[in-house]
């Protein structure tokens, strides 16, 4: 079925396009397999799939499941696969995508809700697993403690990782993911070498043993594909053999 967006119908403004917008439906509570709803949505250049999502939802069909919240590639609530591959859609231009048909589908590797949205247990607690914060000893804060101190060098060894925005993006994309349901993923393992390699840390003993397990780090077979996906310039694949030179003790 093709509709064609009300806006696009009452709009005074000739400077827009049209692209067929196709839609994953699926509701695991009563559909055997995902189905696809079509719509011309007009757009111009600088409309993204979101705000095409939102327009459906607005004059056609309120009932499509999509998260989101930021719309500015923030918050990391809108991954989903476009066109083939994860991408946020509130940073994802129609124009970029040199195509009149975009199809969307929930992303690769989670759990669906419905539709478009998907379930993020799964990410958040392997993120957990691995302590996403700095550990001191506990000795280690006084009552005279004031700031730890960190030269750009050491800066540099993590700040990348730091833009992490937990879209789930990498995880989606990355082969393992789709073979080992208890494999750690990605995300984590990017965030386990973001605070390993943090020089204000003291907890890496600990998030090297958590993670030296065959669903851990040594189940990375370096597809690469994670770091091709990611929205925020973070290189997953780089930080896991940055972490392997840890627990090999190339590193220190
Ligand atoms: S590493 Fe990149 S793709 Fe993976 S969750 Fe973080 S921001 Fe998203
Ligand atoms: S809506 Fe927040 S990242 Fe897209």
């Amino acid at each position: 079925m093709a509709l064609t967006s009300g806006l696009a119908e009452n709009s005074p403004l000739s400077s827009f396009q049209l692209i067929t917008l196709r839609i994953a439906r699926y509701n695991p509570e009563h559909d055997s397999a995902k189905t696809f709803m079509e719509f011309q949505i007009q757009y111009e250049k600088w409309t993204t799939v979101l705000e095409a999502i939102l327009e459906v939802k607005k004059y056609f069909d309120h009932s499509v499941a999509v998260r989101y919240s930021c719309r500015q590639a923030t918050c990391g609530s809108c991954g989903m696969i476009i066109n083939g591959k994860p991408r946020l859609a509130c940073f994802t231009k129609i124009s970029e995508l040199n195509s009149n048909i975009i199809t969307v589908e929930p992303m690769n590797n989670f759990p669906i809700i419905r539709d478009l949205a998907v379930k993020f247990e799964r990410l958040f607690d392997t993120h957990h697993k691995i302590k996403p914060y700095l550990i001191h000893d506990d000795n280690e804060i006084t009552k005279d403690t004031k700031e730890f101190l960190q030269s750009p060098e050491e800066l540099e060894q993590y700040i990348q990782f730091s833009n992490c925005i937990k879209c789930g993006l990498c995880n989606s994309a990355c082969p393992t993911m789709a073979t080992d349901s208890s494999f750690v993923g990605p995300q984590a393992l990017a965030q386990a070498y973001r605070y390993v390699a943090d020089s204000r840390d003291k907890g890496k003993d600990n998030r090297l043993k958590i993670i030296d397990d065959s669903h851990g780090i040594w189940r990375c077979h370096f597809a690469g594909s994670c770091s091709q996906v990611c929205p925020k310039g973070v290189d997953p694949a780089m930080g896991i053999q940055l972490l392997r030179g840890y627990m090999l003790g190339f590193r220190s």
